[in-house]
């Protein structure tokens, strides 16, 4: 297993900084994302890694063995490219010997390591079929085994489910993922869906414009989003901003926004601070009349503005005192009879509240 040490890395196309001064850190065995918008670089990045894009700064290590200077096919990363890029003019087999024979495999060994290779992704049998014969599901596998054949020590996947339907993308990135866990290998992977990169990272880098917002575990990015932008990219939330006062006993800090106090984790702010909080709308829950919140919790008076059942969840566009806008989630579709009352009282817990840390 290999650990990678990105410092420091920047490249430039004109006049626009793809990737501006990247530093990170990652670990042996490792599942990393690189997740972002379109166009902050993360393709860019990941070329760097491999050997394809040349660096205008900085220096790329694998373990102790410094790679930037070093041709593609001396790095041992294998990628798997965004469009999968597959020989349409040669046979499955054909397509995964492709990278042996330009390593000077011995003929005799490339039947078996190609068959290895067709086996781990689920494969077999398929040697002598055509890229056109195959499903984009298959030729997304295709693509991989390609990659796995050379017994990379880094791989590096680029979107490679983005062309799948939304089921097999699930189920392919499942596979991915214990493919990896069973090689032990470090693999950089790159995609703009947030969900992906929750449910297939270990850690996750949150790109924006060529820079790193933020790195951490897909918890951490979802539930501490340390600015705006990756509190706003990473689902929907409500962003708030107040000066805070001095709250109840128990060193809680409280926000007055939209006519209504907010409660802040203790020692998240000082009085006189400005201060900026995600609260998620799945954070909140709709408190029938009679009912108490849960002990801890704060309530919020709230005008019921819109409702949206969208199966699994149930959205509620609700109304602070002022007008301002906080958006509600639920898993269970509230009672008829709450959907029918203008006014009604929503509670969360302040420890769901993210003071964000770099507004
Ligand atoms: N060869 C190139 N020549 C000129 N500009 C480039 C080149 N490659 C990338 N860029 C520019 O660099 C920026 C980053 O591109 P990159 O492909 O790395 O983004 P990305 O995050 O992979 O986007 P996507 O999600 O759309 O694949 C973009 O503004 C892009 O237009
Ligand atoms: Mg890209």
């Amino acid at each position: 297993m290999t650990a990678i040490r990105i410092a420091e890395v920047a490249r430039s196309f004109g006049a626009v900084r793809a990737v501006d001064r990247v530093s990170l850190d990652i670990n042996e065995g490792e599942f990393f994302t690189l997740l972002g918008p379109s166009g902050c670089g993360k393709t860019t990045l990941l070329r760097m890694i491999a050997g394809f894009c040349d660096l205008d700064h900085g220096a790329i290590h694998f373990g102790e063995r410094r790679v930037d200077t070093v041709p593609p096919h001396r790095r041992n990363a294998g990628m798997v490219f965004q469009n999968y890029a597959i020989f349409p003019n040669l046979t499955v087999a054909g397509n995964v010997a492709y990278g042996l024979k330009a390593r000077n495999v011995p003929a005799g060994e490339i039947g078996a390591r190609v068959a290895r290779a067709l086996k781990l992704v689920h494969l077999d049998g398929y040697d002598e079929r055509w890229p056109h014969q195959l499903s984009g599901g298959q030729l997304q596998r295709v693509a991989i085994a390609r990659c796995l054949v050379i017994e990379p020590e880094v791989l590096l996947l680029d979107e490679p489910l983005s062309n799948l339907d939304a089921q097999l993308r699930v189920e392919m990135r499942r596979e991915i993922r214990l493919l990896q866990q069973s090689l032990k290998i470090t693999a950089i992977y790159v995609t703009h869906d947030q969900e992906e990169a929750l449910a297939i990272s270990d850690r996750i880098a949150v790109m924006r414009a060529g820079r790193t917002e933020q790195v951490g575990g897909p918890t951490e990015i979802y539930q501490r989003p340390a600015t705006r932008f990756v509190a706003e990219f990473m689902g929907t939330t409500n962003l708030l901003s107040g000066i805070a006062v001095d709250g109840p006993v128990g060193g809680t800090a409280k926000v007055r926004v939209g006519g209504q106090d907010f409660a802040l984790p203790a020692g998240t702010a000082r009085p006189r601070d400005a201060v900026t909080f995600s609260l998620r709308p799945e954070a909140l829950r709709l408190i029938a009349p009679g009912e108490h919140a849960p002990s801890g919790w704060h309530t919020l008076e709230a005008r019921l503005a819109g409702v949206e059942f969208l199966g699994v969840l149930t959205r509620l566009d609700l109304q602070l005192a002022d007008g301002a806008p906080l958006r509600a989630a639920t898993l269970d579709l509230p009672p008829e009879a709450a959907l029918r009352r203008e006014r009604i009282t929503v509670a969360y817990d302040p420890q769901r509240v993210t003071v964000l840390s770099k507004p």
